[in-house]
């Protein structure tokens, strides 16, 4: 039984300030979504990488892919994304072929996840766990609010004990069968897939992720992403 990663790389990334789709911006001269592409098809264990592009942006991430060097030992596919992150996820699955068991799901805004993260990920998953997540412990304390209008004073309702929180990153890995019927069966709004399967009463289990699967989100980021990618080049 194979391992396919899907990509949603749909989104605006309007946090990131004006300019083309986040997935499409580049890093060091190369487009985040590449970068992203090759993380995955980096493990050996993940055979078809399934890129969720922009709707209007299918062909341009088809050619994107010819035109970059990515290892022979995998296939790539490009579908057309929609509205929600969670609807690109569900068009990334419908174009699974049978034969596929394990599937990650990877943010084109996590381009610099280490390998090790994602064998780390399969491997649970082919151990036996139904839905494996990737996380971190927080620097910072988190405080509960009640959230009002922007620029206004917050009041704080609790302060979660920090040792008990993770920051979760992706590739976030499944057995099929089980994300499958997660986006069958989960409706309302979500910010990632593992949520969808906790819903299901299915159990989750986290893995060691690794600063360096940050999520590119603000234009800080991309400061900090091009650091990582020359320092891993020394
Ligand atoms: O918006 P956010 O940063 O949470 O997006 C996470 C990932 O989901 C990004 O890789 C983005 O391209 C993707 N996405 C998508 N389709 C959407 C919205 C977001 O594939 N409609």
């Amino acid at each position: 039984a194979r391992t396919a990663a899907v990509i949603p790389a749909a989104g605006r990334g309007v946090r990131l300030g004006p300019g083309a789709p986040k997935a499409l911006r580049a890093l060091n001269g190369t487009p985040m979504l590449i970068h992203a592409v090759r993380a995955m098809a980096a493990s050996r264990a993940v055979s078809l990488v399934v890129v969720v592009a922009p709707p209007e942006g299918a062909a341009e991430v088809k050619n994107l892919l010819d035109a970059h060097a990515l290892p022979e030992r995998t296939d790539y596919l490009v579908v057309p994304g929609g509205e929600t992150r969670q609807e690109s996820v569900r068009l990334g699955l419908d174009a699974l072929p049978d034969d596929i068991a394990t599937v990650l799901v990877h943010d084109a805004a996590r381009p610099l996840v280490p390998v090790d993260t994602v064998d780390a990920v399969i491997e649970a998953v082919r151990d036996g766990a139904v839905a494996v997540v990737p996380a971190v412990p927080l620097a910072d304390t988190v405080k509960q609010v009640e959230p009002r209008e922007k620029g206004e004073p917050e009041p704080v309702l609790a302060t979660p004990d920090r040792a008990a929180l993770r920051a979760v990153q992706t590739p976030q890995g499944f057995a099929r069968d089980t994300l499958l019927r997660a986006h069958r069966t989960v409706t309302g709004n979500v910010t990632d897939d593992a949520s969808m399967v906790e819903q299901l009463g299915e159990p989750v289990v986290v893995v060691p992720g690794h600063e360096e699967a940050f999520k590119v989100t603000r234009p800080l980021d991309l400061v900090l992403a091009e650091a990582v990618l020359a320092r891993r080049r020394v």
